[in-house]
């Protein structure tokens, strides 16, 4: 076994020179998630339900980029509505840190946490019922929250009701403008949540699993809508769902897994020597803050992998081997 020492050019010996580089090197580093819109560093929820306690993340870690239009996904109960409560400020983690475009998530007091919920972010349930009231029209809703947070008087009305026309025409619903939810169909709705969602131009839109009561093509009409707000807009937009179609439609989908994000695809277009287009995905494993990295079970299956790995560092890559007892030795 060989010792190294950290060191400059030669190893043994570190001099005043060395340490003071390293330490600039240190305050020029930019700090985690210094330039995303969304930061979570090692978030923790626990929940405690009839005396047993839920673990429901455990030391989540996500960045997300300010204009990122991105679907979450992984199996039921790993934690993705929990994820997304936290972020629409709906839930507090019980430790870790979160933030949304500034705004700390942990360390709200109750006015901040109201403005954050009313101007900083917008969110779209599964349920169309819940996203709408329905004894207002589309245009009525989507003006409750603009007037909710906003000034009052003659000419702030006027504003409200233009932009709401706006954004339902854009979202391809102008003509519900007049109707109530009831004489709307789901995918109708759910296209009038997004203009409800926008009203007071969050810099985050929020959906869980809001195709999820739809068949696939109303489906399709409403992620549709959620990209024409990403696109015209530049909202951020993130989309938990189930829905193949629709996590396979976006740039970047993040899987979480016991809590944790445990892998991502990103997708982006080539165009080969025909000039075809044609769409790449390729899988990431996520590698945390503290350089932990899960391997996908069919993986460590495949290779009956258990406790422990050997792990080989080459010039590119490191080398995952399972841990087989050595061959016993010649003499
Ligand atoms: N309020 C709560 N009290 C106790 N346990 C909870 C609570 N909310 C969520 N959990 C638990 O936390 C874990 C994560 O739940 P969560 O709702 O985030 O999962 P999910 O990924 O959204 O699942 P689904 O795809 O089914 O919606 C689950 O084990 C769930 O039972
Ligand atoms: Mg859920």
């Amino acid at each position: 076994m060989t010792n190294t020492t950290e060191g400059g050019a030669g190893g043994a010996t570190t001099t005043l020179a060395d340490l003071e580089q390293r330490a600039a090197a240190r305050r020029e580093r930019p700090a985690y998630g210094q330039d995303a819109l969304i930061t979570c560093d090692r978030l923790v929820r626990i929940f405690t339900a009839d005396g047993v306690e839920v673990q429901a993340l455990q030391g989540l870690d996500l960045l997300v980029a300010k204009g990122e239009l991105m679907a979450l996904v992984g199996a039921s109960g790993s934690g993705k509505s929990t994820l997304l409560n936290i972020l629409a400020g709906l839930d507090v983690p019980t430790a870790g840190a979160a933030s949304v475009g500034g705004y700390d998530l942990l360390d709200m007091d109750a006015k901040s946490r109201l403005r954050y919920r009313r101007e900083v972010v917008g969110f779209v349930w599964q349920q169309t019922a819940r996203n709408l009231l329905p004894y207002l029209t589309a245009a009525q809703n989507v003006v409750l929250p603009m007037q909710l947070s906003g000034r009052d008087g003659f000419r702030a009305k006027r504003l409200h009701a233009a932009r709401a026309t706006e954004l339902l025409t854009m979202l391809g619903v102008g003509y519900c403008h007049d109707r109530h939810p009831g004489q709307m169909s789901g995918g109708e709705q759910q296209r009038t949540a997004i203009a409800v969602a926008l009203a007071n131009s969050p810099s985050l839109v929020l959906a869980d699993e809001p195709t999820g009561e739809l068949d696939s093509a109303t489906g399709e009409q409403v992620f549709a809508a959620f990209r024409t707000a990403n696109e015209e807009l530049g909202t951020t937009v993130v989309v938990v769902t189930h829905d193949h179609a629709v996590a396979d439609a976006v740039r970047r989908t993040v899987a979480i897994r016991d809590g944790r994000t445990a892998s991502e695809v990103l997708r982006h277009t080539e165009i080969d020597e025909h000039g075809q287009e044609s769409v790449v995905a390729r899988e990431y494993a996520t590698v945390d803050r503290a350089g932990r990295l899960q391997l996908p079970r069919d993986y460590t299956a495949a290779l009956s992998i258990e406790n422990r790995v050997l792990l080989e560092l080459e010039s590119d890559h490191i080398g995952v081997w399972p841990d087989r007892p050595a061959p016993p030795e010649q003499d």
